[in-house]
């Protein structure tokens, strides 16, 4: 079956054509990063505007270099939420629109679900492991037993991992989105500098919190600092983040005994963490996989593989059903 997928729940705008699980036909993305920019972070509004504009012309794309009609199709599907409410509205409304055009069926995929299977893009068994989705908008770790049976065993309290990220840079004068620029200047940056908390690390729990590390940056900011010190302090800070990440990822594997880690969403692809989690998965004898390049960040292709998995048991949705903005743990983990 040929899937096109859609993805507008935040500031990309993307469509794939997948064949099955594995065959990759197309993978458009156009990142309205540069337009956020200017105001430092997503503006909701700006993004659903560039969604409505960009979108025609992306999905036109996808379907070109796939080679196919959206007669072709075996299903439309789309990102229904979390995300932008609306930004997911374009995405959702093109997506229904084209399946009913096509006369072919509508599915809505959970963006949290798209990251967390990322790391088996491919693949048509999920087994099981612990999967930790860390991105711009989310912290989530999970315990999967399989495709479709997964449990929520913590979050963040307060901001995402790519939230802190984005916002130190930001107090740093890097600019949006600030991730991949403190993981550039970390590299040459001595992390053991400026000793920074590392929120809830011995919490007993499996759940996070990084504004206290945030407040702590700003704190230390505010004294002053060189323009010579920004390695050493975005070593510093990614290694706050790292530590606990990792600390918390494989000791939810230890205790509930599976032998695979996963690591997805936009921050899974910073150095810091890709090393540090490494070395603990080789320590501990765990088998660690990463989502690969080009599914990290938002996308539309692991839409398109989530959807292979829904689509291959038989689920499709009604294009009546409404986009879920926010993250509901019950509507993904049962
Ligand atoms: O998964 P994603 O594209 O969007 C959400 O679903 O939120 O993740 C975007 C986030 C941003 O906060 C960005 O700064 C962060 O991922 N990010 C990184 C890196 N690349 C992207 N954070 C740290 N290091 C990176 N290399
Ligand atoms: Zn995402």
């Amino acid at each position: 079956m040929r899937i096109l997928a859609i993805e507008t729940s935040c500031d990309e705008t993307a469509a794939a054509v997948l064949e099955g699980f594995d065959r990759i036909l197309s993978h458009e993305i156009f990142s309205q990063a540069a337009i956020h920019s200017e105001f430092g972070g997503v503006v909701p509004e700006v993004a659903s505007r560039n969604h409505l504009d960009e979108l025609p012309r992306v999905v036109d794309r996808a379907l070109a270099s796939a080679g196919v009609d959206i007669c072709d199709l075996g299903a439309v599907v789309a990102t229904s939420g979390p995300g932008l409410a609306a930004a997911l509205l374009v995405g959702t409304s093109a997506a229904k629109g084209l399946a009913l055009g096509a006369g072919c069926p509508f599915l809505a995929v959970n963006h949290i679900e798209g990251h967390l299977l990322s790391p088996f893009f491919g693949e048509a068994e999920i087994p099981p492991h612990i999967a930790l989705v860390v991105s711009g908008g989310h912290t989530l770790l999970f315990d999967v037993r399989k495709f479709g049976d997964y449990q929520l065993l913590g979050r963040t309290r307060d901001d995402a991992a790519g939230e802190a990220f984005d916002k130190v840079a930001k107090m740093l004068g890097l600019g949006y989105p600030g991730g991949v620029e403190i993981d550039r200047l970390a590299r040459t940056g001595n992390s053991a500098r400026f000793a920074l908390p590392r929120g809830m690390l011995d919490s007993g729990d499996f759940h996070f919190s990084f504004s206290g590390l945030k407040t702590a940056v700003r704190m230390f900011l505010e004294k002053g600092f060189a323009e010579a010190d920004l390695p050493d302090i975005c070593a510093s800070f990614q290694a706050a983040v790292v530590d606990v990440l990792v600390a918390k990822t494989f000791r939810a594997a230890h205790e509930l005994g599976r032998p695979i880690v996963t690591m997805s969403g936009g921050v899974s692809a910073n150095a810091g963490l890709r090393t540090t989690a490494r070395l603990r998965a080789e320590k501990s004898g765990k088998i660690l996989r990463f989502a690969p390049e080009g599914l990290r960040t938002d996308n539309a292709l692991m839409i398109a593989y989530a959807a292979a998995h829904h689509l291959a048991r038989g689920t499709s949705h009604s294009v009546t059903l409404d986009i879920s903005p926010n993250f509901d743990p019950a509507s993904l983990c049962g």
